[in-house]
């Protein structure tokens, strides 16, 4: 009885605590990839896009939230205004800002997209309310077909990013996006069952002279085409950067004005109301597997000379599922998922939101309504961030401020365990780990790894690390998470609190706890 009492209870620690060795390289391994300052970017659904930037005045909240990030790695993130919306949005040079119309909101999706959004010139211009400095990419209609709301908003669009407010905020119009997710036309009604990548190429290069005239993209212009835009990629026939490259997309005169492919990608989907489990979003190998999906096309977009970024991502479709999307787990997620994403040739991923959505980082609107079941809520609840939103914090204070940093995956032997080194000047300045072993409030006791660091070359480096921790009580928490014991959850989106880190030393390495990221500074 005692002998097995005692084996278990070893055994017992032994799955509680265990050790790892990460070997990390002193200098940049040649071929490591430049990280964008602005890696973690944001999609806006543009139903609602006032709300994100504010009409008459900026939006305080929303503000404070992307400069935040500028003031870590000196760039806001990149905006993406567009999406589902854009493809039924019409053009009334009468219509002051927007006007909306939405269907009725249901328990599944609590917050609609509208199904018909009227938009004039005073719609484009409050873009003069985002950080100076912002990238910006806004599609046009293409899902209706009617060449008038391509050519009338893109014509709005050239007009407002050429107004002194916007020049002398430094607002620039890096992209217009023809369409959003026109593979998906065929089985939404805005084209018919055959549509096919040849009929898209073509309709799209006819759309794309006129828009091309309009909005005064050309070969000297700084605003390109951002292009395809797809929902999937089938890699073959169908619709993928492949098969519009074979098309001849490229060799029109508008193709040639297309730096860039975007791809869009979701891990599952909650459009029929199906709960997800929060392990399986956070898992490594399934991380590798959504985003590895796309390597073919990354591969054939490249060696066109294009830049390839996805473009409108998140967790599962049909704005998240509850209990998954909107969890600290999922800021886990979003880390590992963005930082993965250069590894395999992805310049930027621009998660997805919409006011009310579940995964969204920033809620930038008082909500009525609950975003999880569409409940109407007992007191309103206003601006707030939600765990995704660290994520992009976190990411940003690994890359950092240079603008030039470079980063490696790291080989760390553990399915729950990732990890990235971060270079300056080719030299290592940093390190991330990701546990992503779900603790949730209903687990009984949480694990630890110990990491001891290795490095790969013999070094005479410093030996004293600092450690910053994300600290998470539970994976399926959806609040009340602290970097270096700081939080963004506060009414005018900056951080509160002390600034808490640690030392320790190269020798004695770490520990990662279930459900932890983890920065380690080298001195
Ligand atoms: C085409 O777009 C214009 C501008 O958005 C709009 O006024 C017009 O009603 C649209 N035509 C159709 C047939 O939808
Ligand atoms: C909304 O758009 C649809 C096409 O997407 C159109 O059939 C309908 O007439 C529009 N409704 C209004 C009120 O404009
Ligand atoms: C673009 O389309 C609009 C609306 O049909 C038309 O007025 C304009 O002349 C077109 N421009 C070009 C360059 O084709
Ligand atoms: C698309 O359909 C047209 C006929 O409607 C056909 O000529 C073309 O080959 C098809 N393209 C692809 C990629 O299947
Ligand atoms: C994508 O992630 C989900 C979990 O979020 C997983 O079920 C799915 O198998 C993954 N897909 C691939 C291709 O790895
Ligand atoms: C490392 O930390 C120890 C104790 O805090 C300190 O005495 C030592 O000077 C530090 N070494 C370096 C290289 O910073």
């Amino acid at each position: 009885m005692q002998l097995c009492y005692k084996l278990e209870y070893l055994l017992a620690l032994a799955h509680l605590a265990s050790a790892l060795t990460a070997t990390i390289p002193t200098v940049a391994p040649s071929g490591a990839p430049v990280i964008s300052p602005s890696l973690i970017s944001l999609s806006l659904e543009q139903d609602r896009w006032t709300d994100w930037s504010g009409t008459t005045s900026r939006n305080e909240f929303f503000f404070n939230t992307l400069d935040n990030l500028k003031q870590i790695t000196g760039k806001p993130p990149h905006i993406r205004i567009g999406a589902n919306s854009e493809d039924h949005t019409d053009f009334n040079s009468n219509v002051q800002f927007a006007q909306d119309i939405f269907p009725a909101a249901s328990a599944t999706v609590p917050y609609p997209e509208a199904t018909n959004i009227t938009v004039g010139n005073s719609y484009y211009l409050t873009a003069r309310f985002l950080p100076p400095g912002t990238h910006v990419t806004w599609g046009v209609n293409f899902g209706q077909n009617n060449i008038t709301a391509a050519f009338l908003e893109a014509r709005s669009i050239k007009d407002a990013f050429n107004s002194p407010a916007l020049k002398s905020a430094g607002i620039v119009l890096d992209f217009i996006e023809i369409g959003n997710e026109p593979d998906l036309y065929r089985n939404n009604g805005l084209r018919s069952s055959s549509y096919n990548s040849t009929q898209y190429t073509q309709e799209w290069i006819r759309f794309a002279n006129n828009v091309s005239a309009a909005a005064g993209i050309s070969a000297t212009s700084h605003t390109k085409f951002i292009g395809a835009s797809f929902a999937g990629s089938s890699h073959g026939a169908g619709f993928s950067p492949q098969a519009i490259f074979s098309a001849g997309i490229l060799d029109s005169a508008p193709g040639k004005l297309m730096s860039t492919i975007s791809q869009h990608r979701y891990s599952g989907s909650f459009c029929s109301g199906s709960e997800g489990l929060l392990q399986d979003l956070m898992t490594k190998a399934t991380i590798r597997g959504n985003l590895s999906t796309f390597s073919p096309d990354i591969a054939a977009t490249r060696q066109r000379g294009l830049d390839y970024v996805l473009g409108e991502t998140n967790s599962y479709a049909c704005h998240g599922a509850p209990g998954v999307s909107n969890t600290a787990g999922a800021a886990l997620w979003t880390l590992d998922y963005a930082l993965f994403a250069p590894q395999i040739g992805i310049s930027r991923v621009f998660f997805h939101e919409g006011v009310g959505f579940k995964y969204n980082l920033i809620q930038p609107a008082t909500l009525t309504r609950s975003t999880l079941d569409g409940s109407s809520l007992p007191t309103p609840l206003p601006p707030h961030v939600q765990p995704q939103y660290y994520a992009a914090v976190v990411a940003a204070e690994a890359i950092g401020s240079t603008g030039l940093s470079q980063a490696v995956e790291l080989s760390v032997d553990d399915p729950t365990v990732s990890g990235y080194a971060f270079f300056e000047g080719g030299k290592l300045v940093r390190a991330l780990f990701v546990n992503f072993k779900a603790f949730l409030a209903s687990s009984a006791a949480r694990g630890v790894v110990h990491i001891s660091l290795g490095f790969a070359e013999t070094s005479t480096r410093a030996s004293n690390i600092t450690i910053k921790r994300l600290a998470i009580e539970h994976a399926d928490d959806t609040s009340g998470l602290a970097w270096g014991g700081q939080s963004y959850e506060t009414p005018n989106g900056r951080k509160s609190g002390t600034l808490i880190t640690t030392t320790g030393s190269v020798q004695s390495g770490f520990d990662i706890h279930d459900t932890e990221a983890v920065l380690i500074t080298f001195d």
